[in-house]
């Protein structure tokens, strides 16, 4: 490959993680709850639909797949908090007020919402 088609492909692949939308499954009742918690308690770092701000990771993610970060590694990070291992955003501090019915609900929504987005 030459330089310009280097600088190019880049340019590409950047335009390609901007533009990118996750898909919205028809969620059940209770990822519909976990998605209203979701709003008010993770999308300022998240992001609306799991895909990342500049403060936090995407959650549509390969990392988080099912068999690598399975249901009790995100209640664990709910109700404690995450010491930044995988990014370069830093710790994630716990989140407060967060029941365990609504954590179950949290994961639903972050569940449903990877396998409409092909993480499985
Ligand atoms: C202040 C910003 C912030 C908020 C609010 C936040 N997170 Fe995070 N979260 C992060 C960061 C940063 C990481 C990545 C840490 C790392 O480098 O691995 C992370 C990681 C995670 C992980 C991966 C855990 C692991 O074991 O690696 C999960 C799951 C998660 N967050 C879920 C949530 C949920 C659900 C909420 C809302 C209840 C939430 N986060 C709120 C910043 C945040």
């Amino acid at each position: 490959m030459t330089k310009w088609m280097m600088i190019f492909a880049v340019v590409m692949g950047a335009g390609a993680a901007l533009a990118q939308t996750a898909q919205i499954p028809d969620f059940s009742d209770r990822a519909k709850k976990g998605q209203a918690l979701f709003l008010t308690n993770c999308s300022v770092c998240h992001g609306d639909t799991a895909l990342g701000t500049d403060s936090g990771p995407p959650l549509i993610h390969f990392f988080y797949r099912p068999g690598h970060h399975d249901d009790n590694a995100i209640r664990s990070a709910v109700k404690n908090g995450v010491e930044a291992h995988h990014w370069e955003y830093g710790d994630m501090p716990p989140v407060t007020g967060i029941s365990d019915a609504e954590r179950t609900s949290l994961v639903a929504f972050i569940r449903e919402l990877q396998r409409a987005n092909g993480i499985k």
